[in-house]
Formats: structure tokens, sequence, C-alpha cells
């Protein structure tokens, strides 16, 4: 009697311990949340209105937490800043990053040695909330808590500087709501890749183990379900916050399909290919089949990881010798396969690699070329006739662009931004081919390998015409015209 009456007490405090939270939650949200938005948004439009008396400049924010990284984002950043710098003189460049420990100075040195690009002067604010975005801060609902993290750090960045224009280039889409509608700015975004995908939605369908698929939750019908909920919630809300920028550029057109799909507003969705640093490539001499020696050289460059896909490769090669049935031919062709070699993972593929080449007898037309300098890369490329890409379904492929800059005639596997943005197989406009599986990449070989040095000089140069809508000037003209809005609408 005593032990059911207390389980009864239990369970009513229980009951109305939840009643309390939830109500608290409700309050918190209906009644807390809007008075503390509306008393910020006057906030912000107060302090703007005070600067703006005393103002002559437009004020462009760029919010990028990881300025200082080194990468491909990193060049899209510093090139956006200086066609700015190009074209607009009443302008204040403010970069808000992260990077505490480097000073201005040492990041702009960094700017100019790895990219060559010289920026004249521009301000940093630097944020401390960093750590909040950041994943392993959160183990589970990863995509949610870094969200609602890069949110708490917009937050910081507005406090600290409040932009006319805003524009994101790290793709922080829950910043935008923030930006727009509490700090009244034009809100601008450069994505290249989405936060959440419909591919990542695909393998919770399907159940595949995968980085955004813990074993158990793949294993678990009912886990799998509450996962694809909350995806589809997360992509509900990351669109929502996603629309919230007036102006999106994106970086390839995979990107673009799934921003599309997922933030729904196309006629401000552009696509405004990242810079590629080719300048050099294009610039090299095409040589003559004479002066690259004897040997027909057939060039990879990728880094030995699996889905590079090199066994394809060296099965291309086994069949290209059945398809060509000519043994002094056959003698003088060479796979080169160069990538980098960094720890004992990439050693071990490596010797996994040597093992099929002489398991299929290649070891005569197969030389390995690992971690070799730059110019002797570029030396490759440019005594090749034939790249190789073997990979499926790869976002873009600089290195595609790079061989095609540097003349070689490429042949990549025919899916993902090899074929939607970089090779053209039209007969008449060809500037590449595309494969299926080695027997294709075989035949092409051979069918380039016959060809008339005329007709391959025309690929080659075909090719090397169309890789200048990857270059920095091309970059350029297509951020300033994307961008152009914003400095109409802030000089008024
Ligand atoms: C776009 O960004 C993604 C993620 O960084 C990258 O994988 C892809 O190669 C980029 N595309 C281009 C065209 O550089
Ligand atoms: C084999 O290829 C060589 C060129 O390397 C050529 O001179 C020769 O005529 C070819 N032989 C046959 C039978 O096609
Ligand atoms: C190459 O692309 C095709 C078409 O997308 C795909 O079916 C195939 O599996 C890919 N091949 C390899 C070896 O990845």
């Amino acid at each position: 009697m005593l032990n059911c009456h207390c389980f009864i007490d239990m369970i009513v405090a229980i009951g109305k311990i939840l009643l309390i939270w939830i109500t608290s939650a409700i309050i918190a949200l209906v009644v807390i949340l809007p008075i503390a938005l509306i008393y910020w948004r006057r906030e912000f439009a107060k302090r703007r209105e005070k600067c703006d008396k005393n103002k002559n400049k437009i004020v462009i924010g760029f919010f990028h937490p990881y300025c200082n990284a080194g990468g491909g984002g990193e060049r899209v950043l510093w090139s956006a800043i200086q066609a700015i710098q190009k074209k607009y003189s009443n302008v204040r460049i403010v970069v808000y990053t992260g990077d505490l420990e480097a000073d201005p100075e040492a990041i702009l040195n960094h700017v100019r040695r790895i990219y060559n690009i010289e920026l004249n002067p521009i301000e940093f604010i630097y944020l401390h909330k960093r750590k909040w975005v950041e994943a392993d801060m959160y183990p589970r609902f990863t995509l949610l808590a870094q969200s609602m993290g890069s949110m708490w750090l917009g937050f910081e960045a507005l406090q600290a500087l409040q932009p006319d224009i805003f524009i994101d280039t790290m793709g922080y889409a829950f910043t935008y709501p923030l930006f727009k509608y509490i700090g009244g700015c034009e809100v601008g975004s450069y994505t290249h890749y989405p936060t959440i995908s419909t591919d990542m939605l695909k393998h919770v369908y399907r159940r595949i183990i995968s980085h955004n698929n813990h074993r158990i939750i793949a294993r678990n019908p009912f886990l799998s379900a509450a996962k694809i909920t909350y995806y589809k919630l997360f992509a509900l809300v990351y669109g929502w916050m996603g629309r919230c920028a007036d102006i999106v550029m994106v970086n390839s057109s995979w990107t673009e399909d799934h921003i599309n799909s997922i933030w729904k507003c196309p006629l401000k969705t552009f696509r405004v290919y990242p810079p590629c640093d080719i300048e050099r490539l294009v610039d090299l001499p095409l040589l003559h089949d004479e002066d690259k020696g004897d040997l027909i050289r057939i060039v990879s460059v990728a880094q030995f990881r699996p889905e590079k896909n090199h066994p394809l490769m060296l099965r291309a090669m086994f069949e290209l010798r059945e398809i060509l049935k000519n043994e002094s031919l056959w003698n003088r062709i060479r796979l080169i396969l160069i990538g980098s070699c960094r720890h004992d993972e990439d050693k071990r593929r490596v010797k996994d690699m040597e093992d099929l080449t002489k398991h299929l007898s290649l070891e005569k037309n197969v030389e390995f070329k690992l971690n070799i300098p730059y110019n002797e890369l570029i030396r490759e490329l440019q005594i090749g006739t034939i790249g190789l890409h073997a990979m499926w379904n790869e976002h873009f492929g600089i290195s595609i662009v790079e061989g095609m800059a540097a003349g070689l005639i490429m042949v990549a596997n025919n899916s993902g931004g090899p074929r939607a943005d970089i090779i053209e197989t039209q007969p008449t406009s060809r500037t590449g081919f595309l494969a299926t599986d080695d027997r294709e990449y075989a035949e092409i070989i051979a069918n380039i390998i016959h060809m008339s040095a005329d007709q391959r000089s025309t690929i080659k140069h075909a090719a090397r015409a169309s890789v200048s809508r990857f270059s920095g000037e091309q970059f350029e003209e297509e951020f300033l015209r994307a961008t152009e809005p914003f400095f109409r609408n802030a000089k008024q």
C-alpha cells in the first residue's frame, strides 16, 4: 500500500516538474524571445543611425572564422576582398576571424605568400567564441548544435561591429537572419558545401554506415526513422535560414543543385566558380610530340586514397595492352602515378597498388612518383599526353582543370563535377573524354594514341581555352556582378 502511494507521488512529482519545464520553455519561446528580438532590433537600428551621420564609407563585413587556414575556401575570401578593393574606393573592409593567435600583419603576410594576393589595408575583428562552432564540442546532434553555436558566434560578431553588407564565405547560414533582421544588413552568402545534403539523407534512408551515420543507428530501423525526421526538420530550418540571404553564390553545379533543393531560391542563386591557380599552367608552352621523347605518358595526379580509384587505372592499362595488340607500341606507354604519401596508411596503399601492378604484369609500364616537388610536377604535366582521373562523383576535380590547363587530354569518370562543370564532349567542341569502366577508359586511351597530332592539338587548345572560366579574373568578374546590387543599394 505504502509503496504504491510512493509510486503515485513520484509520478505526480515528475509530472509537475515536466509541466514546469514545458511551461517555462513555452514562455521563453513566445514571450522572452520576441521581446529580446524586438529589443535587439531597435538597439541595432539606433546604433546604425548614430554612426550613419558621420560616415562616408560602406562597411563590408566578411564572416570567415578560419581565415588563416590557407585552403581553397580562403582563396575565395581573399580574392573577393581584392576584387572589391579594385572596383570600389569608398569601402571599409572588415574580416571577422577566430584566429586569435595570428595578428593582422601575420595573416596578410600569409596571404601574400600562399596566394600571391596583395591587399589594401583591411581590419580584423577577433571572435572569441569560435569553439562553439567546432564539431568536437558536440558528440550528439552535431549539426544542430554547431548551427546554434554559429548563431552565438555571429552575435558576437554583430555586437563587435555592425556592417552595411555582410558576406559569409564559410557557409554559416544560421547567421543570416541575425544580420538581416537584427543587424539590418544586406546579406550575401558564398557556399562551398551545404551543411546538410540530400546525399546524407540517402545514407540514413538506406541505412549505410558512414561518418555521419553511426553503426548503431544504421542497424536500428526506429533510430533511423528518428534520424531521418531530425535531418528533414534540420533541412527545413536550414532552408529558412539560407533564404534570408539577399544574394547566394555557390561554388559548383553540385553545390548549386543541393542548395536549390534545400534553400529553394534559384532566382537569387548564382554559380560563381572559385578562382583556381592556373595562370602559371596556362602560360606553359605546349610541346610537340617530338619534344616529348619516345614515350607516350599517361599521367594521374591524385592522392593515394580509395575513392581516387587507382585500381581502375591499372585495370584500364591491362585492357589497353590487349586493345593495342602491338608490343612495340605498348613498350612506349607509361602510366605515371603522381601523389603525395604522408603517413603509414598512404604507404600501405601505395604498396597495394605496386602489388596490383605486378599482379597485372604492368611493372615495366607503370611508374610511381611520390611527393615530387612542384617544378617536377609541372614538368610531368608538360611532357604527358593524356591525363587520367578515375574518382566517381567527385564534387569538382581541380586536378582535371590543372591537367587541361597544362595541355593534357583528360579522361575522367562520367559523373559529378567533371561531367557537370569541366569536360565538354560534343565532338565539335570537345575538351576531353568521359568514361565509365576500365574497358571504356582503355578504348578511349587507344583512340587518343591513334589520333593524328592535329586532332590532339585541337582538343588540347580547346581544353586550355575552356579552363579560363575557372581563372582568377573570371571569378572577380562574376563575384562583382553578383554583388553589384548591394553597392547600388548602399549608395542611395
Ligand atoms: C566547392 O567546395 C567543396 C567543399 O570545399 C569542394 O569539395 C569542391 O571541390 C569545391 N568546388 C570547386 C569548383 O572548387
Ligand atoms: C606497332 O606500333 C609501331 C609504333 O610504335 C608502328 O611503327 C608499327 O607499325 C605497329 N605495328 C603494327 C603491326 O601495327
Ligand atoms: C564512373 O561513372 C559511372 C557513371 O556515373 C558510374 O556508373 C561508375 O560506377 C563510375 N566508375 C567508377 C569506376 O567509379
